[in-house]
């Protein structure tokens, strides 16, 4: 692919930010928009690095206004869509379901809309869809999450991701639009919003408020450091077939109380702490409704057919992401200083 244009939507966010870098500084040849709303998970910050590249635009826009995709799909020629926009975040959905179906839903059909009625018949231009694990459902003790595992969303911000997914295939389906999805497990890197476990905890060890842990600690999730996932993207973007899905995880189960304790022991070190002193932040609370017990992800196939390995050993990859906080305040004072913070510690007192 040559002098591309591809359009990154949530390119502002977490994942969003790191895969836009990625792209911007490894294909000098593509010319990279990214179209965020700049919701309170989306921070420009997140890309002051490369915010004058050549090959760079950023587009402010809300995928849910769907005569404003149709405009720039017109203007722009895109020749690419990777789609990351989306509310993530589990416990929002389970107060506001509606946000999530109208971002997640309507605004993954208003740009495949656009794109469709841009592209019309041209197989060359590329939809791809970034989606969860969380489509599948929870796991009990074994077994893993393939590609032919059965949809079966629990929580709203799932169901909304499913519904997006099933969208993607209705359009590859229906219309012959050629579309890829990838279903990922728990991100944790640099630039993550401090409302998610790890980023979270974090912060809060950091100022010695207590860290939240949900119901034992004794969910599982599989956890993959934020670059080894874009650097998937990539790959995926450039190698799947039409019509393709791939699993992406990097085999690395954990029980939240695990995690927790481990951060608290990077944490003591960072800080220069006494041994245990961060632990004693760990507070039990309400668990989430509907919580998924575990999740695990079986990456064998984007594995074994497109070449894609997880770089990264969990504990050097939380080191990093605790040094990435530390050197970091300004950005997570002025992410926490928001109108959703307030929201937030209310929630988080409620539980
Ligand atoms: P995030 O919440 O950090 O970022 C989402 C971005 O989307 C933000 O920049 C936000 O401003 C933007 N956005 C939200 N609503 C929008 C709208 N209506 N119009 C335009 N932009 C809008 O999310 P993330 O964790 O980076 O996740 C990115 C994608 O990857 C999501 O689709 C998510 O479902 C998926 N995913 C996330 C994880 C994870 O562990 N974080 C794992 C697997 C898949
Ligand atoms: O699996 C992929 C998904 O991972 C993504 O699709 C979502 O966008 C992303 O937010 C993430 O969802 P989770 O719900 O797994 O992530 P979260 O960081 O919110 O929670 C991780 C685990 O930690 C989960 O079992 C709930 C628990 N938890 C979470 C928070 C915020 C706590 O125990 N305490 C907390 O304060």
């Amino acid at each position: 692919m040559r002098n591309k244009k591809i359009l990154i939507t949530g390119g502002a966010g977490f994942i969003g930010s790191h895969v836009v870098r990625l792209f911007v500084n490894k294909y000098p040849e593509y010319d990279i928009f990214n179209l965020d709303k700049l919701t309170y998970a989306g921070n420009l910050e997140n890309l002051k690095d490369i915010k004058n590249a050549p090959n760079y635009r950023f587009v402010k826009g809300d995928i849910v206004d769907a005569q404003f995709l149709n405009t720039l799909f017109k203007n722009y020629k895109f020749d690419a869509v990777i789609h990351l926009a989306a509310e993530s975040h589990v416990d929002r959905s389970i107060s506001e379901p509606l946000e999530f179906v109208m971002t997640n839903v309507i605004g993954t059909v208003n740009l495949l809309n656009a794109a469709r009625a841009e592209w019309k018949d041209d197989s060359t231009k590329r939809f791809y869809h970034v989606s969860t694990d969380e489509v599948y459902g929870a796991l009990g003790d074994s077994g893993m999450f393939t590609e032919e595992t059965k949809y079966d969303p629990h929580s709203p911000y799932s169901a909304s991701k499913a519904s997006s997914d099933h969208f993607v295939r209705a359009y590859h389906d229906t219309y012959g639009l050629n579309v890829v999805i990838s279903n990922c497990s728990n991100n944790y890197g640099s630039h993550h919003f401090p409302e998610k476990l790890i980023p979270l905890a974090i912060n809060n060890i950091k100022h010695n408020k207590p860290v939240p842990v949900y119901g034992k600690g004794e969910n599982v999730r599989d956890w993959l450091f934020v670059e080894d996932h874009a650097k998937a993207i990539d790959v995926i973007f450039h190698k799947a077939k039409s019509g393709d899905t791939y699993n992406v995880g990097g085999h690395n189960e954990w029980k939240n109380i695990d995690v927790i304790n481990l951060l608290c022991k990077i944490m003591d070190k960072k800080l220069g702490r006494p041994a245990g002193e961060s632990a004693k932040l760990i507070t039990f609370v309400k668990d989430r409704a509907g919580h998924d017990l575990r999740y695990a992800i079986d990456s064998t196939k984007l594995q074994e057919e497109l070449g894609w390995t997880p770089s990264l050993q969990f504990e050097e990859g939380l080191e990093r992401t605790v040094d990435w906080y530390l050197s970091n305040e300004e950005w997570l004072r002025h992410v926490t200083s928001g109108e959703y913070m307030k929201y937030y510690d209310g929630q988080y007192n409620k539980r």
